[in-house]
């Protein structure tokens, strides 16, 4: 799926997971669209470049940064010291929490009660990372994305899901039964990530985000898409 803005400076290739509303989802249109895809475009259009934008899984992205098939990854990304390892990260641009999804009438009240639960997460993300590492691979199951993960809640497959709070509010409002537990699991920072060492398009971006960030641009793409 593409969008594109009028330019010539080149290409500008995002990464994203779009199953990930309202930071990135596929529109009726069939097109990923989203806060992520909208602040890509508005750096792209500062940068004087058109903006590419390819769907794949989560966890594929890193690796697609260190190959060299995107230039950005724009996925409601968390900042991670080990992520910090393998990419760079942009200033950030927006908070994330990582919030608990339970079935109405569940006995998960609060993050103090997941020990020995099962657990759902998306694969490779802050929430399956956090999880294992608190409570045991044994306990967390994996999804490709947080719809399934979602699913198998609804059908009692798992105890609860950890994911991040706009898409825990889409999926909540899209099924029944369901609730977002109020003591939230950790906070968290999202940022662009760029290939390691890449430090002329780290700069831009920057430079761009900084510029989009003064001007209101940033807020005005997030009330757009999240009214509270
Ligand atoms: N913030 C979490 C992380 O970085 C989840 C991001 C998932 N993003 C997505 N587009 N599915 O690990």
């Amino acid at each position: 799926s593409t969008t594109s803005t009028s330019a010539d400076g080149g290409t500008l290739r995002m990464g994203t997971n779009a199953t990930f509303p309202p930071y990135e989802f596929v529109g009726d249109d069939g097109n990923v669209q989203g806060i992520d895809v909208d602040i890509a475009a508005a750096i792209a259009d500062k940068l004087g470049m058109k903006l590419e934008v390819t769907d794949m899984e989560f966890d594929s992205l890193i690796p697609a940064l260190q190959s060299d098939t995107i230039d950005v990854a724009l996925a409601g990304m968390t900042v991670t010291p080990d992520r910090q390892e393998n990419v760079d990260f942009s200033d950030s641009y927006a908070k994330g929490v990582q919030v608990i999804i339970v079935k109405d009438g569940s006995d998960i009240a609060s993050p103090d009660d997941l020990e020995g639960k099962n657990i759902g997460v998306q694969t490779g993300t802050t929430g399956d990372i956090y999880c294992t590492g608190d409570y045991g691979q044994e306990h967390v199951k994996q999804f490709n994305n947080g719809p399934l993960a979602v699913a198998a809640l609804v059908n009692d497959q798992i105890d609860c899901v950890v994911i991040d709070q706009e898409p825990a509010k889409n999926y909540v409002a899209a099924n029944s039964g369901l609730k977002i537990l109020d003591t939230a699991y950790a906070d968290e920072d999202y940022a662009i990530a760029i290939k390691k060492g890449n430090t002329e398009l780290l700069d831009k971006v920057n430079g761009a985000l900084k510029e989009l960030q003064d001007d209101g641009t940033v807020q005005s793409i997030v009330d757009k898409y999240i009214t509270t």
